[in-house]
């Protein structure tokens, strides 16, 4: 367990009037500092006075986290006070961050928002939601034909939005022909399908906006998700304002590798016909997030053996595993790997945790082959000797969007299930002792899938004369549990490569740039 050193929070006569909001609120949390009261500077604009002035959001701060090697995952925060008024200064438990301090992460920020086939006015109330400061990118994976163009219709609404809100967005389909042509020379060809363009998934149209990001707005150092099928514009507005929140309550410098994940405070069911708030875990974040503590509790007593920092309460601290709703550095982004479809969130804690085992300084003796895997030596090297954090937060808003049927959230959590089984479960079993014990659970994993498949099958009506029920495949495997497809890190991209082949004039068919005010797109 670790104490994060931030018990006193106080405003302090020596801070240069010149910081920034977030490096000043960084040294608030994390450098105790002598008590004095504050100073309100007349030549100078003066930051001190501006923190005490703005009106705050407001957070738990996390006391505790758990690490292992370099990767610390701080246990869940949670939202205290939306617009919280004047009092940034903490209590030791709260802190409050300025609504300037949001803004000017905000300002560095874009904001991703995946959809497929939603109502324009749906993608519309969340992009109502985005504050303003962020800059939006569309990544569409929309049905589109000659009669009914849904990429077509999401361009008219941004088009209509942006002029309404006097702001600028992005857009382009996943489908794009010639996007996907840059993507696959610019060195990614896993992530092009057999009909030459992007593949389906959610987690791949993430991948390509990042790819946009990287290429086109290298000045960017934040990216976050928002789900288009959200249904209250609230919410994502809660969303990305927690987003900056944990950035902005975590010192970091420009190339730094943080995250910020989210878990809805409720997930409404609609139950008898009344909407019942008080689910506050989904369907498939309940089977992940329990899998995923089973699995790294063993990480934790493993380098609790090996005299390395470890932690407590393993049943609890992993309580984002499937959050869709998630921010991070782009510096970060750029070297992690990234798993397709709805594999991609679990995969993150599995991509860094995976890079900890792997490094030579956590386990000399690894005897475990790199077989299936795109981490390369270079890849890992960019990431393991730096320290990365992973922050959780709690929002105060519910998260109500399309229901989905028991299939999709089926293999959702089997998606969950297979980033563990197929990467990380092999990696634990490095000695003797652990070697029995991951087996146990990766057995039990196995069953657990196979008798929620039967399950599945037995709840279906049957037709006669049908053959013994088949286990569900997964998206992208035929395997019980399935593995996922995983893509290497953005790094290895050309990027300034993909830059030219976006930027030429008429090139990239959905590639959109929408609102005023842009200007030449830097090198990245
Ligand atoms: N671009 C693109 N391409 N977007 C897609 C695709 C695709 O192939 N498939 C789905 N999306 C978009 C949807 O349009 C939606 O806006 C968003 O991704 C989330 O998809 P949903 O199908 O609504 O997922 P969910 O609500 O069941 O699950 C969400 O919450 C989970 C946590 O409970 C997702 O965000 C999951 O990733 C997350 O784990
Ligand atoms: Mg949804």
């Amino acid at each position: 367990m670790h104490h994060l050193p931030l018990s006193v929070f106080c405003v302090t006569r020596h801070l240069a009037a010149s910081r920034t909001h977030t490096q000043l609120l960084s040294n608030l949390l994390y450098h105790n500092s002598p008590t004095s009261p504050p100073s309100y500077s007349t030549s100078n604009r003066s930051y001190e006075a501006e923190i005490l002035l703005s009106p705050t959001m407001r957070l738990t701060i996390p006391h505790t986290s758990s690490h292992i090697g370099n990767l610390g995952v701080m246990h869940e925060t949670k939202v205290v006070g939306l617009d919280a008024g004047e009092h940034t200064t903490s209590d030791g438990e709260t802190v409050g961050v300025p609504h300037s301090a949001l803004t000017e992460i905000h300002r560095q920020m874009v904001i991703i928002v995946p959809c497929k086939d939603e109502p324009p006015e749906t993608i519309e109330g969340v992009l109502c939601g985005i504050p303003a400061a962020c800059l939006i990118l569309l990544v569409s994976n929309s049905d589109r034909d000659a009669e009914c163009d849904g990429f077509q219709a999401e361009v008219d609404m941004l088009d209509r939005f942006c002029r309404y809100s006097h702001r600028r967005a992005m857009a382009v389909h996943q489908k794009d022909p010639a996007a996907s042509a840059a993507i696959r020379n610019a060195g990614m060809p896993e992530l092009i399908g057999n009909d030459g363009t992007v593949r389906n998934g959610k987690g791949e149209g993430m991948i390509l906006g990042l790819a946009v990001v990287a290429a086109l707005l290298p000045e960017m150092r934040y990216v976050g998700f928002v789900d288009a099928d959200c249904k209250i514009p609230g919410s994502p507005h809660e969303y990305c304002r927690a987003y900056a929140a944990g950035f902005a309550s975590s010192p970091h410098s420009d190339d730094d590798h943080i995250m910020v994940r989210l878990r809805w405070a409720a997930k409404p069911k609609v139950r008898n016909g009344r909407v019942d708030f008080t689910v506050t875990e989904g369907r498939s974040s309940r089977v992940v997030n329990a899998w995923m503590n089973r699995v790294l509790g063993l990480l934790w007593e493993r380098t609790e053996t090996n005299g390395l920092p470890t932690t407590i309460d393993c049943e609890r601290i992993i309580s984002t595993a499937n959050a869709g709703e998630h921010a991070l550095t782009m510096s970060l982004a750029l070297k992690m790997r990234m798993a397709g479809g709805y594999a991609i969130e679990p995969f993150h804690f599995v991509d860094l945790v995976e890079r900890q085992l792997r490094s030579p300084s956590l386990t000399p003796s690894t005897s475990v082959s790199s077989n299936q895997s795109v981490l390369t030596e270079s890849s890992i090297n960019t990431l393991d000797m730096t320290p990365i954090r992973i922050l959780q937060i709690r929002t105060i808003n519910p998260h109500m969007h399309t229901e989905t049927d028991d299939d999709h959230i089926h293999n959702m959590w089997k998606a969950g299930l297979g980033t563990m089984y197929h990467h990380l479960l092999p990696l634990c079993a490095v000695d003797d002792h652990l070697s029995e014990s991951v087996s146990d659970l990766r057995r039990e994993m196995l069953d657990f899938v196979k008798e929620q498949d039967r399950l599945v099958e037995g709840r279906k009506p049957q037709v006669l004369g049908a053959s013994a029920a088949q286990p569900i495949q997964g998206p992208f495997s035929h395997e019980i549990v399935p593995r996922p497809r995983v893509y290497p890190p953005l790094e290895t991209l050309d990027l300034a490569m993909l830059q030219q082949v976006l930027n030429r004039s008429g090139w990239c068919e959905s590639l959109r740039r929408i609102g005023e005010g842009w200007r030449h797109v830097s090198k990245p």
